[in-house]
């Protein structure tokens, strides 16, 4: 019931509809009662007495009566349908909110195919029991308390006989229902293993290719396709195990009904009207029974589906907006990181880190693969929360920012580029729809995209691929910092963003971002001595530590880690010139 509340809520006002067609199906059943009578009236008033004169006019009234039930049986689909269309599409509406809002954390537990499924088919299975189970159930209901009440009320002991046979059809449908309930579930979560398989396939199509594995993924695909099979069929297995039963039961039924009319009849206990009345009713009584297997499963199958959906819908969000807010204005990007430490589970990903960066300052952050250097920019955005410490930009603690502002205040590149299916030039102004054309070839011109994208015959009209196919991986890197730079955000975080572009490129780059007027603070994530040899300080992480901080001449004179990887990537010369 709570569940059901739940989904009626998503209606919104058209519940309202969903109200009058349970009121019009109510209706509906009723009219469908009278037709029994109108049968039972024609057989003793009119055909036994051969008394004729009324027989058109009744059989005008049967076709009336049948013809306005169709009109009811329609408007009632018509209703709940849109009633439970309205609830998908808000429904759907709220689920992706959700998955925007949802941690990092919750894609990387849960399988992408699986999330699809939980946003789309899920919320059909539920959609479809609002329009049509609903509908049924309340039909239903009505239908065996409307033959329960006209057959008491023309003979108990016929009825008791009737209700002999009933239970067993009620049980057999039952059992079915109960079993079809775990097989539909298994094929539900086979078809998501199946699509699982198929998303990672697009996904990965070129690693497939270039480790000739296509053998391989096809059989992969056709275990699980097969096993999907497998559970469809043995589903079905079920219906045909129980369905003769059900079906013979009802055939029983009408000859015990026959049967016992029949003498009833003849010792003149039940006219002859009255037995067409029963006989109408036995199958009004049948009818709800035989669907009963199937609609124990429908409610089975949307509660399971509903389970998935709420399971999504109320997943716990840790990072969330301060209840009050202390977002400062005017924001001049100065950064404090106060002894962060983040964990994860026992692990130390960031270890008592302390950075003081001024607005404007340029911050080189160097430290082998694993070091934490990502993982700094993440606990920087509120990707995830420190465990201790804090994080403040200018002077105010990032949990204590307005989210969106804080995001709003950061022009972010991150280290596995992503651009939207889209044209170059609205992947420039993703952050800023609004913008200027001048702004977005200004920001490419820095970043040392503007050459390219101009030399492609549709310029920035050109539509990059879902990952940004049909650009080189320097290329991309280049879109995806004049993506950040058009932002103009106070704080600017490069993580690894010239990592695949050549030297000369990357020079061009450094000296284009030091020339620009309003200058944020910058943070250079990088491995190359040459990215961050520039910035006024730079800070070496090993482990989640700082293990060296300095310019690049206090860094070259400790001969750490700094020098050792200047050497290796420079040579002697090249970096005795830098330390001067
Ligand atoms: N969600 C997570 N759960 C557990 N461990 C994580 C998680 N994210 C990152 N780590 C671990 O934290 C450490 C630091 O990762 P991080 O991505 O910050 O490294 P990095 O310095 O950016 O490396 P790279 O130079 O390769 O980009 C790694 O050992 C990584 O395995
Ligand atoms: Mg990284």
């Amino acid at each position: 019931m709570k569940h059901f509340k739940w989904a009626v809520g998503w209606m919104g006002k058209h519940k309202i509809l969903l109200l009058i067609s349970i009121i019009v199906n109510i209706a509906g059943v009723g009219l469908m009662t009278v037709e029994p009578y109108i049968f039972a009236d024609l057989v003793d008033n009119v055909l036994m007495p051969q008394q004729f004169e009324r027989l058109f006019p009744m059989l005008g009234l049967s076709l009336l009566v049948g013809l306005v039930f169709s009109a009811c049986r329609y408007f009632t689909s018509v209703l709940a349908e849109t009633a439970a269309e309205t609830a998908t599409l808000r429904l759907k509406g709220a689920l992706f909110r959700k998955l925007m809002a949802l941690p990092t954390s919750y894609y990387r537990e849960n399988k992408a195919g699986d999330i699809i499924n939980k946003c789309s088919g899920d919320v059909e299975v539920i959609s479809r029991s609002m329009s049509f189970v609903i509908p049924r159930v309340v039909e239903f209901a009505l239908m065996l308390v409307v033959a329960l009440y006209v057959f008491l009320r023309i003979s108990w002991q016929y009825t008791l006989v009737l209700l002999l046979v009933t239970p067993f059809t009620a049980i057999a449908a039952n059992k079915m229902g109960k079993q079809l309930h775990p097989a539909f579930k298994n094929a539900r979560k086979q078809l998501s293993n199946l699509n699982a398989v198929v998303a990672e396939n697009i996904a990965g199509n070129r690693v497939v290719k270039a480790f000739v594995r296509e053998d391989f993924e096809m059989t992969k695909f056709q275990e699980e396709n097969h096993a999907y099979k497998d559970r469809n069929i043995e589903a079905t297995g079920i219906w045909l195990k129980y369905g003769p039963i059900i079906d013979s039961l009802a055939s029983l039924m009408t000859v015990v009904n026959l049967t016992f009319g029949s003498i009833m009849v003849v010792l003149g206990r039940i006219t002859l009207g009255e037995l067409t009345l029963f006989l109408t009713f036995a199958w009004t009584l049948n009818e709800p029974l035989l669907m009963l297997g199937m609609l124990v499963n429908d409610i089975q199958r949307f509660h399971a589906s509903m389970e998935k959906v709420q399971e999504l819908y109320f997943w716990e969000i840790e990072i969330q907006d301060p209840e009050e807010d202390k977002t400062p204005e005017n924001v001049k990007g100065a950064l404090k990181l106060d002894h962060v430490t983040l964990s994860y589970g026992s692990t130390k990903v960031l270890d008592d880190i302390c950075m003081d960066v001024k607005p404007g300052q340029v911050i080189g952050i160097m430290g082998a693969t694993g070091s934490g250097k990502t993982s700094l920019v993440n606990v920087i955005g509120r990707f995830v929360d420190v465990t201790e410490g804090s994080v403040t930009l200018d002077g105010v603690d990032v949990r204590d920012w307005n989210l969106q502002a804080l995001r709003s205040n950061i022009g972010l590149t991150m280290q596995d580029v992503f651009l939207f299916s889209d044209t170059v030039e609205s992947n420039i102004a993703y952050g800023v729809p609004e913008t200027s054309v001048e702004n977005i070839y200004a920001s490419a011109t820095i970043a040392d995209a503007h050459s390219f994208v101009s030399k492609m015959p549709e310029g920035y009209d050109t539509i990059v691929g879902e990952r940004g196919t049909g650009l080189s991986g320097g290329q991309k890197q280049r879109i995806s910092l004049a993506r950040a730079l058009a932002k103009h955000a106070p704080l600017l975080i490069l993580d690894d963003t010239t990592s695949a572009v050549d030297m000369e490129t990357e020079q061009y780059i450094q000296e284009q971002l030091a020339a620009m007027p309003d200058k944020s603070t910058t943070i250079i994530i990088a491995q190359r001595v040459s990215s961050v040899k520039q910035a006024d300080y730079i800070y070496i992480l090993e482990k989640g530590r700082v293990i060296e901080e300095g310019t690049h001449s206090d860094l070259m004179k400790l001969k750490g880690y700094y020098y050792h990887t200047c050497v290796m990537q420079h040579g002697l010369e090249d970096m005795e010139g830098g330390e001067q």
